[in-house]
């Protein structure tokens, strides 16, 4: 994707904040929170995790314990995330979340700073996946380990099964929630299309340079879970 097609994707990102979560729940039937556990227990139960495309916190404010810091590119979206997951977290004893603003393709830690790094639903957005692969692998400790969560399609006839599924049947009860006849979501089918196969990840995290790099696919065109380790 373009820097420019990735900026009008943004500004579609920050129009669905109001209702992210409902409209998730509905296009994955209600499997994204089980997905999301998928994903914590992959992580390591103690150190500090970078979450890449932390959105509005839906991920970030179950995870229990750990250093986290959650990054997105959209203002809209940390200050939304902010007091959600910052309350859940104190309310349970966890330490506060450190929020900041920036992209995977740059990101503006120090090298070997995380024990492990996350992504869930955001790295079809990537602009340039390879640079924000390589990122996650600088800022990774030396043993640390990387998970993302994306709906990776199987072939190109599977990826347009996805895609009308995703515009007719996700797009109008998009339209229905949002009461918005060009809603947001329709942009967000662009990722989706644009987005590889399963072995097109592994192919390019073990290019990057990560070892023991594993996939799973949960749910076919819905939901793969990638693994790699520094
Ligand atoms: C669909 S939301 C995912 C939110 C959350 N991780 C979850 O579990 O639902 C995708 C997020 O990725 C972010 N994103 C898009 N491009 C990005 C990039 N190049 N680097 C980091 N984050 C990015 C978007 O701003 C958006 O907030």
């Amino acid at each position: 994707m373009g820097e420019d097609d990735w900026a009008i994707l943004q500004s579609n990102l920050e129009a669905t904040i109001p209702v992210y979560d409902r409209i998730n729940r509905f296009a994955t039937f209600g499997q994204d929170q089980r997905w999301r556990r998928m994903v914590q227990d992959r992580l390591p139960d103690e150190g500090k995790i970078l979450e890449i495309g932390c959105g509005p916190g839906s991920f970030a404010e179950n995870l229990t314990g750990r250093e986290l810091t959650c990054l997105d590119p959209i203002a809209a979206m940390l200050s939304v995330a902010e007091p959600r997951v910052n309350n859940n977290r104190l309310s349970r004893g966890d330490s506060p979340v450190i929020f900041v603003e920036g992209t995977a393709e740059s990101l503006p830690f120090e090298d070997s700073s995380f024990d492990a790094v996350c992504s869930l639903f955001s790295f079809r957005d990537w602009y340039d996946k390879k640079a924000g692969l390589s990122e996650a692998l600088r800022v990774l400790k030396p043993g640390g380990k990387l998970v993302i969560v994306d709906p990776a399609k199987m072939n190109r006839f599977h990826g347009w099964l996805g895609y009308l599924y995703m515009r007719i049947w996700v797009g109008s009860y998009a339209r229905f929630v949002c009461k918005q006849r060009d809603h947001p979501w329709k942009w967000l089918t662009k990722t989706y299309v644009h987005f590889g196969t399963t072995k097109d990840y592994v192919k390019m995290m073990r290019e990057i340079g990560f070892s023991n790099v594993q996939s799973k696919v949960v749910f076919p065109g819905m939901a793969t879970i990638w693994q790699g380790e520094k």
